[in-house]
C-alpha cells in the first residue's frame, strides 16, 4: 500500500528535472577540490575502484533510503521523521534527526556561501586580468590579502546568498527547477570545454597518469576510509537535503534507478574535474598542492596567468565552481525554508528571507576566521574550521547512522518496500541488507575516523 500524502510545495515536473536537481545538490565544491586530489594521493585508479565500490555499497543505498523516507513523508525532514516514526510505532524524538539535518544545512551553507563568494570574486578578478603574470608567491599573497579584508569578502558573500535565496524563494517549480534546468547543462558544458582545453596543454597524459595510474601500494586502510567519507559527503547524504528533494519526487518514478543515475553523474563530474585540472597544473610546472582552497585559489590562478588566453579559461573555471556551489546551496537551505513554512505558517517568501538572513549573518563567523578572529581558537581550530568539523565530521556521519538505523531496523518492510516498487524482491532484499548491516557500520567508521578515534 502506498501513501496518498502530497507535498504542499509541489513536485518535480519530470524524472529528468529531479535528476538534474539532485545531481546539482550533490555536485559541489567537494567534487572539484577534493575528489581529484584524493584520487591522485591515494593510488589513482586503485582509489577510483574503491570509491566506486563505496558509492555502490553505501552511497546508493543511503540515497535510496533518504529519498524513500522523504517521499513517504512528503513533508520537511522534521515532520517527515515524526510522521514516519509514528507510523513505525516508535518515539517521536526521531524528529530530532530531521531537525539536526536541517540545522546542519544552515550551518554548512553559512560557510559554503562565503566560499561561493570567493568563486564569484575570482571569476571577476580572472576576467579583469588581476593574476596576469603572477608568480606562485604573488598568487598566494593575493589570496591572503583578499580573505584578510573582511568588507570585500562580505560583499561577495552577500551577493552569493542573494543569488541562492532568489531561487529558493520562488519555490520548487519556478525556482529550483528553472535554475537547475539551465545551470546543470551549463556546468557540464563548462567542464567539457575545460577538459578539451586540458588536452591541448601537452601534459594531458601526465595529468591522466597522476589521476589514474593504479598504485595499489598507496591504497591503505586510511585511503579506503577516505573514499567512504568522500562518497558520503559528495552525495550530500546524512542531512535532510536529499530527503527534502525526495519529498518532491512523483510516485511513479523509480527511486533505485534515479539514485544510480545521480550517483554516477556525481562521480563522472568529479573524475572530469580531475582530468581538467591536473594537466593545467603540470603544464605550468606547479605542484598539486593539498586539496581545497590552496589548489583552487592559489595554484590554479598561477597556471591560468601563465597560459595564453588563460584569463578566459580562469573565468570559465571559476564560473564552473560558482555554479557547482550555487546548486548545492539551494539544496542546503531548502529544508530550513520548508520547516518555517510548514511548522511556523510563513509564506515561502518570508521563510526564505528569514532563513537566508540568518545564514548570511552566521557567515560573518567564517569571514572573520581569516582576519579579525584569526587568533580565536578552540581545540586549535578557528570558527570556520570548527564549523566544518562539526558539520562534515560529526553531524553528517551521525545523521547518516541514525537514518540507516531508522530505515533498516525500525521502519516496517511493508512500509518501505512499496515505495521502491521494484520489479523483483531480490533488489529490495539487497537494499535492506546493505542498509541494515553495511551502512550503520560504515557510518560509525566514518565518524570514528573523522573525530580521530580510528
Ligand atoms: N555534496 C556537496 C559537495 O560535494 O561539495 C557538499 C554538500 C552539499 C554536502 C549539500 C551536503 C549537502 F547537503
Amino acid at each position: 500500500m502506498t501513501t496518498q500524502r502530497q507535498s504542499i510545495h509541489g513536485q518535480w515536473s519530470s524524472r529528468w528535472m529531479y535528476i538534474l536537481a539532485a545531481t546539482g545538490a550533490a555536485v559541489g565544491l567537494g567534487n572539484i577540490w577534493k575528489f581529484p586530489y584524493l584520487t591522485g594521493e591515494h593510488g589513482g585508479s586503485a582509489f577510483v575502484l574503491v570509491y566506486l565500490l563505496c558509492v555502490a555499497l553505501l552511497g546508493i543505498p543511503m540515497m535510496m533510503a533518504e529519498v524513500m523516507l522523504g517521499r513517504r513523508g512528503r513533508q520537511n525532514p522534521v515532520n517527515t521523521m515524526r510522521t514516519l516514526a509514528k507510523e513505525a510505532n516508535t518515539s517521536r524524538h526521531w524528529q530530532l534527526i530531521g531537525l539536526a539535518g536541517t540545522l546542519a544545512g544552515v550551518l554548512i551553507l553559512s560557510y559554503y556561501s562565503v566560499i561561493g563568494g570567493w568563486t564569484l570574486a575570482y571569476a571577476f578578478r580572472s576576467g579583469t586580468g588581476a593574476f596576469n603574470g603572477a608568480t606562485a608567491e604573488q598568487a598566494s599573497s593575493l589570496f591572503s590579502q583578499f580573505v584578510g579584508e573582511p568588507l570585500g569578502v562580505l560583499g561577495w558573500h552577500t551577493l552569493f546568498m542573494v543569488m541562492t535565496m532568489v531561487v529558493v524563494a520562488r519555490g520548487v517549480r519556478y525556482g529550483l527547477e528553472r535554475a537547475v534546468k539551465y545551470l546543470m547543462p551549463a556546468l557540464f558544458i563548462l567542464l567539457v570545454v575545460l577538459v578539451g582545453y586540458a588536452t591541448t596543454t601537452g601534459y594531458f597524459l601526465e595529468g591522466l597518469a597522476f589521476m589514474f595510474a593504479p598504485d595499489f601500494s598507496k591504497l591503505t586502510g586510511t585511503s579506503m576510509l577516505a573514499a567512504m567519507g568522500q562518497a558520503f559527503f559528495s552525495l550530500s547524504l546524512g542531512m535532510g537535503t536529499i530527503m527534502i528533494y525526495g519529498s518532491y519526487v512523483p510516485q511513479e518514478i523509480s527511486i533505485a534507478r534515479t539514485s544510480i543515475v545521480i550517483a554516477l553523474a556525481d562521480t563522472l563530474i568529479a573524475i572530469l574535474a580531475g582530468i581538467a585540472i591536473f594537466p593545467i597544473v603540470f603544464a605550468n610546472g606547479l605542484e598539486p598542492k593539498a586539496a581545497g582552497p590552496g589548489l583552487i585559489f592559489e595554484t590554479l590562478p598561477v597556471a591560468f596567468a601563465q597560459m595564453p588566453g588563460g584569463h578566459l579559461i580562469g573565468v570559465l573555471f571559476f564560473v564552473l565552481l560558482m555554479v557547482a556551489a550555487w546548486t548545492s546551496s539551494i539544496s542546503l537551505i531548502e529544508p530550513a525554508v520548508t520547516v518555517l513554512v510548514e511548522n511556523f505558517g510563513m509564506t515561502r517568501l518570508k521563510a526564505s528571507w528569514l532563513s537566508g538572513l540568518t545564514t548570511w549573518a552566521l557567515g560573518f563567523g567564517t569571514i572573520f576566521s581569516f582576519n579579525v578572529w584569526a587568533d580565536y581558537r578552540l581545540f586549535q581550530k578557528n570558527f570556520f574550521e570548527l564549523l566544518d568539523f562539526l558539520t562534515a565530521n560529526i553531524m553528517l556521519p551521525l545523521g547518516g547512522l541514525f537514518l540507516a538505523i531508522f530505515a533498516g531496523w525500525l521502519m516496517a518492510k511493508e512500509a518501505s518496500q512499496p515505495e521502491f516498487a521494484m520489479r523483483t524482491t531480490l533488489g529490495f532484499q539487497i537494499w535492506h541488507l546493505l542498509i541494515r548491516y553495511i551502512a550503520p557500520v560504515a557510518m560509525l567508521m566514518i565518524f570514528f575516523v573523522a573525530v580521530g578515534l580510528l
